[in-house]
């Protein structure tokens, strides 16, 4: 077979795919294609213990809780400390914030404060509480670089609060049947899956674009009861034969959801409710991140009243409600909002 110019070559690693998109960024240097690696680094370690976790004793609670108060479970742990190791050695990252850590953390550690120009926030394990049940668990990450207008000595964490469109990257990897990575860095969002015989995230599919209209709603109905007014006539109508109706889909972990939501279009909610008057999820690691994603494949996402990406973060753990999804739905649901 001749090797012509469209022949697909399945052997992409995201190295290759990073150092390639490096060619759309003139200004940035090998030091992001190098803080990436560390990401995937981490992922691979993570999978091959999320795959182990029925033989590894790393099962189940670790019998500390987090800053949210939620019982933190041995793979929460582990994952955080995998990723705060990768990303450690670097020697480009200046601070880390994680859904585990109560505060962000400066990393001293490497070459001189110059080449610290990153700024990397995470979910180390997002839908913990499915560890124990076999079902699709992941790791969020959004990389910002550091911004010294904002830097206070007193408070590291002035630098991380920065709205979801200052982003330079952000993605997911979802330990399901297989595992995949999926990232953008404004151009395109890009999926990769891990071949474990050689160890490697080989390239799926480019510039994959979210259908402008779904079949599916994914959202915990158990807090319906609580939901905004307009969120549970909207619910009420994706019930309906003029909707379709609708299927239900909700496997409880975003990252899982929202891969779904990515490929098949459709929309994914949080709202706020009873239990969660802000709504559950993190802004800074769990919702920017996803939006970047959503916004760079033609979907939207929004808090119910504005852009994720516009909101400027008050604190680290900041929460919101997410409304995510294809732009058609979106755009239903938000005529019920207003
Ligand atoms: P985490 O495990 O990182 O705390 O995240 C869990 C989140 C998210 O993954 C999921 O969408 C949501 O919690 C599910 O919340 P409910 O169980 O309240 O539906
Ligand atoms: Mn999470
Ligand atoms: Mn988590």
């Amino acid at each position: 077979m001749t090797d012509t110019p469209d022949t697909p070559n399945r052997f992409i690693t995201i190295q290759e795919h990073i150092i390639n998109e490096q060619r759309h960024h003139p200004a940035a240097t090998g030091g992001f294609s190098w803080l990436l690696s560390g990401i995937t680094l981490a992922a691979r370690i993570i999978s091959a213990n999320v795959r182990r976790a029925g033989i590894l004793d790393v099962l189940g609670d670790s019998g500390d809780s987090n800053v949210h108060g939620e019982q933190q479970q041995k793979l929460d742990l582990l994952a955080n400390k995998t990723i705060e190791l990768c990303l450690g050695y670097r020697g480009n990252v200046a601070m880390i914030a994680s859904e585990e850590l109560d505060q962000p953390k400066v990393i001293t550690r490497g070459e001189n404060d110059e080449a610290r120009k990153y700024i990397v926030v995470f979910d180390p394990l997002d839908g913990s509480s499915n560890i124990d049940v076999n079902v699709s668990v992941g790791t969020i990450f959004s990389i910002f670089q550091r911004d010294p207008s904002r830097s206070d000595a007193a408070d590291p964490a002035s630098e991380i609060l920065q709205p979801g469109d200052q982003q330079l990257a952000a993605g997911y990897i979802v330990y399901g049947s297989s595992t995949v990575l999926v990232y953008t860095t404004g151009e395109g969002v890009h999926m990769f899956t891990l071949d474990p015989s050689v160890g490697a995230f080989l390239l799926h599919s480019e510039h994959i674009r979210m259908p402008d209209k779904g079949k599916t709603y994914s959202v915990n109905e158990g807090n319906a009861g609580s939901f905004p007014e307009g969120v549970q006539r909207y619910l009420e109508w994706c019930k309906t034969e003029e909707a379709g109706p609708y299927s239900a889909r909700y496997i409880g972990s975003l990252v899982a959801d929202f891969h779904r939501t990515l490929l098949k279009g459709g929309i994914f909610l949080y709202p706020p409710t009873a239990k969660s008057p802000n709504g559950k999820l993190r802004l800074l690691y769990e919702a920017n991140p996803i939006a970047f994603l959503a916004e760079q494949a033609g979907g939207m996402a929004t808090d119910g009243r504005m852009r994720i990406m516009e909101k400027a973060p008050k604190s680290v753990h900041e929460r919101t409600p997410l409304y995510v999804g294809s732009r058609v739905d979106m755009e239903r649901l938000q005529r019920h909002l207003t």
